[in-house]
This record gives structure tokens, sequence and C-alpha cells, in this order.
């Protein structure tokens, strides 16, 4: 039986707020380098519009994009399910004088007005949402015109074999050096069974929903040099399993005056 879509959101914000304590110890989710810091400020600074922006991060989880963006100076609002994911976020800026707001809400259908941001960013969501499709529209609509879409996400789990062979092998040299089992955090079927993504979105497929909402200039970047300064934070037994998987698409609403 198909689960309820309220139902399967208050069941993906628990996965999250169980996952919360320690997602920042993964390289890839928290930034452990300066070096990486700048990387992405770098990258960033580089796609945005001039001037003092209002930027929104959609599934923000513990606040590591949106902390960027208010570093570099715009005013930025985080939103998220899981309230757990929003308290770390919180108390990792509290105290600090960055132009930052948190709240709970859903991706899906941002409760903002129409044309309150210059930017939407988000990292790793694209995949866990059960309409991404939908999802990628209604970002448009809180975008101003001139405003600008950033999504990064990839194809991370299961499918190819390489893939899992890679996994395997991690899991293999984890329970052999630290005696324990990576225990990984897993959805339920009942949840993936209704997610179009399970396993990640293929950046072809990011693109196709940037294209049918009508963002326009859409690119595919490069986040290869983010991933080599990630790799060499690694430990050895993640450094020789890691392949970069991760896609930055960007995308344009372009005015509707000629
Ligand atoms: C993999 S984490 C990514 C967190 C953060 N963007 C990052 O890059 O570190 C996914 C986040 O999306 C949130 N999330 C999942 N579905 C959501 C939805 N429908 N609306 C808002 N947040 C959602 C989860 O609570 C979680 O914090």
């Amino acid at each position: 039986m198909a689960i309820q879509d309220d139902q399967m959101k208050l069941d993906i914000a628990h996965v999250w707020d169980i996952s919360s304590e320690t997602y920042d110890d993964k390289e890839g989710h928290g930034i452990h380098s300066e070096i990486e810091r700048e990387a992405w400020k770098n990258l960033f600074r580089s796609l945005l519009p001039p001037g003092r922006l209002e930027v929104l991060d959609v599934g923000c989880g513990t606040g590591e994009v949106g902390l960027l963006f208010a570093e570099l100076g715009h005013h930025v609002t985080g939103l998220d399910l899981s309230e757990k994911m929003l308290a770390k976020a919180r108390e990792k800026t509290s105290g600090k004088k960055y132009d930052i707001t948190f709240r709970a809400g859903d991706a899906e259908d941002p409760p903002f007005e129409t044309g309150t941001f210059d930017v939407v960013v988000t990292r790793h969501l694209l995949w866990t949402l059960p309409h991404p499709d939908t999802a990628v529209r209604n970002w448009k609509k809180v975008l101003r015109e001139g405003g600008v879409l950033i999504v990064i996400d990839g194809l991370y789990n299961g499918g190819l074999i390489e893939r899992k062979t890679r996994q395997f092998i991690s899991d293999f040299l984890t329970l052999l050096v630290e005696r324990r089992y990576p225990g990984r955090r897993q959805y339920p079927d009942e949840i993936k069974n209704e997610l179009p993504n399970p396993n990640g979105v293929p950046p072809k497929k990011t693109i196709e929903y940037f294209r049918k909402a009508g963002f326009k200039n859409v690119k595919d970047l490069d986040l290869r040099e983010i991933a080599r300064i990630q790799k060499e934070k690694m430990s050895f037994r993640k450094r020789i399993v890691f392949k970069p998987q991760s896609h930055l698409i960007y995308g344009d609403k372009v005015s509707k005056k000629p």
C-alpha cells in the first residue's frame, strides 16, 4: 500500500533527526577544512549575481551550505523538515554575527511569497523528495526574476556493480580497521518505493527538471576540485574507495519581459 505523503515526510524527518548527531562528521557533509570552505565560496561567488542577496537553503540540514552564503555576506534562510537538524544548524550559528535564520517546513512547497529570493540553493536533497519536479517548479516560484537555482546532487548508491563493489570494500575495511559495521542511514522500503530517485539523481535528470520548470542557461558544473580537497582529509580506507559523484546544476530564472 502506498504510504501517504504527510506520513512519509514525518518518517523522512525522523531518519534525519537520528542522523543529525553525527551528520557533520562525514566528509562531504561537514566541511572539514578552510581550503574546502574557500573552494565552495569561490565557486558560489562565481555563480551569483552582484549585491547582497536573499538566499534560501532548502533542506539545509545542519546549515553547512547556508553558512557559506552567510559568510559571503548574504541574508540566508534555511528550511528543513527535521527539527534536530535545524537545532544543530542553530547551535552552529548562535553567537555568531551571521545573517542567517532557520525554520521548519517542506522543501517541496516552501512557505514563502512568490519572488522572495535571489538564490535558491540545495545540496543532497533532491534525491530524497517524492516530487522533485514539483519542488523545482516551486523553487522557481519563490525566486525573483533574474534569480538563480543551484542544486548539488548526484547518483550515490546502488545500481552499478562498480559502485556496489566500492561500498562493499569500504564496509569491509571499516569492519577490519575499526571493528564496527558502518551503520548506513537507510530509508525503509515503504519510503524508497515512493521516491523516484532513491539512489541519487543523475545530473541529466536534474537538468531535465530545470528545463521542464523553465530555467534558462542551465549548466552542469564540475565539482572535481572540491572532491579532490575532500579526499585529502579522508582516511586511507575511505580514500581508496572514494569516487566523486556530486554535480552542481545551475539555472537562471530569466525575466519574462523582452
Ligand atoms: C542529506 S541531508 C542534506 C543536508 C544539507 N543540505 C547538506 O548539504 O549538508 C538531507 C536533508 O534534507 C532534509 N529533508 C528531506 N526531505 C525534506 C523536505 N521535504 N523538506 C525539507 N527538508 C527535507 C532532511 O531533513 C535533511 O536535513
